[in-house]
């Protein structure tokens, strides 16, 4: 055979490979409202920078006339390409080929970029669409899916993994994505259930659709599984590429550095009227966030679950920081059990990847009640100080009003390692409020006496001056300067060495 002829053949079974289960299907994806694997890759990656691994793998499973049916790439389409010129992985379900199932065959495809992008130390994307073990495999797919797992546990924490879910993902399927860092749903295309809507029946005689069992609304408000709900797939895709920009390729890296156009002394007068002088009287908190991070610019995670503590990335001087912070405006900001495993796990994630956390504090308490204590409120309230404790990242923390209890020890308090602590001038620190302290302290006075002694203690103890003279304050700054106070703190922090004593792995309670 001439070279020629050769290379024609090259031509055609690469058109063929990269065509999937065929014209049909691909027509049929399209009709559903879905991008084919090939093109959310493109979409995903800087142009032209895709390399396939894999294309021509076949499946071996000779059971239910499979044999005869061999497709190239055998449901995934996996390699690694660019991201803002930066090396990632990629793999993604290809729902034309038996419905993007898993096998045997296309579970190594994956398990050798997962092992790629581990050794290399890049990031790796997962692009779900799949209608979960391939029945005809058997136990063959579910050792595939063990070890797409066992690799998600030994690269978590290494590198940033992060999984979007753009069709169904049913079953054991779901715990690849739940093993990453962070998850991206469409609105009205994903649905994540360990089981579904006719198994439920089944079993519990509950009848509930796929949308409302496990929609995008579901995991982004109810469930707390996803991380971001996006409009369609293009959006999901350019979201990917924006968290990206935040993080660093490995845990051995710093996050990347931006150009800062945003001037870093910038004070800003709107700050000083943000708090209200009423205590009891609610604020936005991305009202004070969104002034005092370059250009404005807050990436927000999880903006739809437990509202009342609010997590995401920014920039301060063109370099990444995680926020966390209670939100007055929803439950007074008060910790409850969702809020301390959203904030925890943030914190961690931070840790992971050496971005620095600024806290920004405004917490009564944590939530009283039996349901929050019948539910775990201790156990999932800890999760938040060890999250804290644990982490060796620079920790700055700013009260700009209450904090109050355990609460205040929590939210990143001096003594569990925070590098610098400041506070607004309306910042109330103390052990309760003044009404739960009279009550106390004065249960059997008259209401005028009452009266007086809150009127004392709330000019004794609601401030931030007790605490910043005994130095768990390091310095009470005005609100136009936040700015400029947080990117100084960052910058003395930047180098900061620390490390936990050695251990196989702490305990932190689940
Ligand atoms: C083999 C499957 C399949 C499966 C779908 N297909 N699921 N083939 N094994 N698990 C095939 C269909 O036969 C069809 O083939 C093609 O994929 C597209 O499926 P459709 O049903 O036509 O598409 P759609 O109507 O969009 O519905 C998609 C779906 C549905 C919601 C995913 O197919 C479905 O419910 N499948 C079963 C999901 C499930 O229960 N999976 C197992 C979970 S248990 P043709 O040839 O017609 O194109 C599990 C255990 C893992 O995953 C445990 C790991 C720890």
């Amino acid at each position: 055979m001439s070279n020629e002829l050769i290379y024609n053949e090259f031509f055609l079974k690469n058109r063929e490979a990269e065509t999937g289960g065929g014209d049909s299907k691909i027509r049929l994806q399209h009709e559903n409202g879905k991008m084919t694997a090939r093109e959310r890759i493109e979409v995903l990656l800087d142009k032209g920078t895709f390399v396939e691994l894999d294309k021509f793998v076949v499946n071996r499973c000779g059971n239910y006339g499979m044999a005869e049916n061999k497709i190239p790439g055998d449901g995934i389409v996996s390699g690694y390409g660019k991201i803002d010129g930066r090396q990632v992985f990629v793999y993604a379900y290809d729902f034309t080929v038996y419905g993007g199932t898993l096998s045997i065959t296309n579970a190594a495809k994956i398990v050798k970029v997962q092992t790629l992008a581990l050794k290399t130390g890049a990031p790796i994307i997962a692009l779900n669409d799949s209608g979960g073990a391939r029945i005809q495999e058997g136990v063959d797919s579910l050792s595939g899916y063990a070890s797409i797992f066992y690799q998600n546990t030994m690269a978590s924490g290494v590198i940033p993994q992060i999984s979007a879910i753009l069709g169904p993902c049913a079953g054991g399927a779901c715990y690849s994505p739940a093993l990453t860092d962070f998850i991206f749903m469409v609105k009205e295309k994903s649905h994540m259930f360990v089981t579904g809507p006719d198994v439920v029946k089944t079993v519990t005689h509950e009848m509930v659709d796929k949308e409302e069992l496990g929609g995008a609304y579901t995991h982004g408000n109810k469930s707390g599984v996803a991380h971001f709900i996006c409009n369609n797939e293009e959006e999901t895709l350019l979201g990917i590429r924006e968290l990206l920009s935040f993080l660093p390729s490995n845990n051995m890296e710093d996050p990347p550095v931006g150009v800062v156009t945003d001037d870093i002394r910038r004070e800003e007068e709107s700050l000083q009227t943000v708090i209200p002088a009423d205590p009891n009287i609610p604020y936005d908190i991305k009202e004070i966030i969104e002034p005092v991070v370059d250009n404005r610019y807050f990436f927000e995670v999880m903006p739809d679950f437990a509202k009342n503590i609010v997590v995401g990335f920014a920039r301060l001087g063109g370099r990444s920081v995680g926020i966390v912070a209670n939100q007055p405006a929803v439950l007074a900001g008060v910790l409850d059990i969702d809020a301390s495993d959203k904030a925890s796990r943030f914190i961690r994630f931070c840790d992971c990847f050496n971005i620095p956390i600024v806290t920004f504090e405004d917490v009564p308490g944590f939530m009283p009640g039996s349901v929050q204590e019948h539910n775990g409120i201790i156990r999932h309230g800890a999760k938040i100080v060890y999250a804290y404790s644990e982490a060796t990242v620079p920790k700055i923390t700013l009260i700009t009003r209450k904090a109050y209890g355990g609460a205040y020890i929590v939210m990143s308090s001096k003594q569990t390692g925070s590098d610098i602590n400041l506070a607004y001038p309306t910042a109330e620190i103390a052990v309760m409020g003044a009404q739960g302290a009279v009550n106390i302290l004065f249960r059997k006075a008259d209401e005028s006496v009452k009266q007086k002694e809150m009127e004392n203690y709330t000019e004794n103890f609601a401030n931030p001056y007790k605490a910043a003279e005994a130095g768990y304050i390091d310095e009470i700054i005005l609100p136009k300067q936040t700015r400029y106070k947080l990117i100084q703190a960052l910058e003395m922090a930047q180098n900061k060495t620390q490390s936990n004593p050695p251990k196989k792995h702490g305990n932190i309670p689940l």
